[in-house]
């Protein structure tokens, strides 16, 4: 496993990936920050040795890097899921290869159910905490011991520091931002009623299908960490409408300008 790793980020280096600051990964139908960045070097995910392969088709499955407010960055266009048939390892091997290139920040983005029926679509919710709801951890493997704590703590997995500055970006720029507990179920299948109301019931804010392994392995990694959902649906399990992904991405598609302008400020002040 290390020697992949080592492989990939050799191969990477090789291409110009060079003293990174911060790694940012995008999520489903948050894809134009990368219109915002002064490209330098572009590498599709199946041309990176050991790197899985994106197989969502609205994922364009590429890694980026260039300079993005005056600072370095490496984007991940496009993610792994676990829905998708990928393993804990393969799902969060991005992270680590990015960790591995040197980054210092990890900023995620994500679409994500609102289940907080006081949240509504189209916002924004910086995440604070999370719930595991996905039946694995990305740390259950025999050598672990080999990347940090096996029984790592996941005192702070968000950024306190992050968020603040999120938040206060959020406040002069007239975005509503919320904040709040994130669960990471496995999908591909949206909740039943009876899911949503038990998510309710757990005081959860959002739900998606990703994020919650990318963050434990960034904990592990002691790697300071910050992710943003965008809400684009209300799951109100009074009433449940039948899940409609084209709305799901243009949603996330309407609500991303505001996400840029919070990631391209965040940047210039970490
Ligand atoms: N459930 C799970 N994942 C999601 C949802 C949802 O309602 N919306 C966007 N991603």
């Amino acid at each position: 496993m290390k020697q992949h790793l080592q492989e990939t980020t050799d191969f990477l280096r090789s291409e110009g990936f060079e003293k990174p600051e911060i790694g940012i990964v995008l999520g489903t139908g948050l894809g134009q920050l990368i219109q915002e960045i002064e490209i330098e070097k572009e590498v599709s995910y199946a041309d990176i040795p050991h790197f899985p392969q994106a197989t969502v088709e609205f994922h364009s499955g590429r890694l980026i890097y260039g300079t993005l407010s005056g600072k370095k960055v490496i984007v991940m266009s496009g993610r792994f899921h676990l829905y998708e048939g990928y393993s804990q390892w393969e799902v969060t091997y991005g992270i680590r290869t990015m960790h591995q290139l040197g980054i210092q920040t990890l900023l995620i983005s994500n679409a994500a159910g609102a289940i907080n029926l006081s949240y509504k679509k189209g916002d924004l919710m910086v995440i604070d905490d999370h719930l595991n709801l996905q039946g694995g951890s990305p740390l259950a493997f025999a050598n672990v011991g080999e990347y940090g704590e096996r029984f790592a703590d996941m005192l702070e997995p968000y950024s306190k520091k992050i968020n603040g500055l999120l938040k206060s970006i959020a406040k002069e720029n007239d975005i509503n931002l919320q904040e709040g507990i994130y669960a990471g179920v496995f999908g591909p299948q949206l909740e039943t009623r009876a899911e949503y109301r038990m998510l309710q019931i757990l005081e959860v804010d959002a739900v998606g299908m990703s994020t919650v392994p990318e963050v434990i392995v960034a904990k592990h990694l002691n790697l300071p960490c910050a992710a943003v959902s965008v809400l684009t649906d209300e799951c109100d399990p009074k009433n449940l409408a039948p899940v409609d992904i084209e709305d799901i991405i243009r949603v996330a598609g309407e609500a991303e300008p505001k996400m840029i302008l919070l990631f391209k400020e965040l940047i210039k002040k970490i």
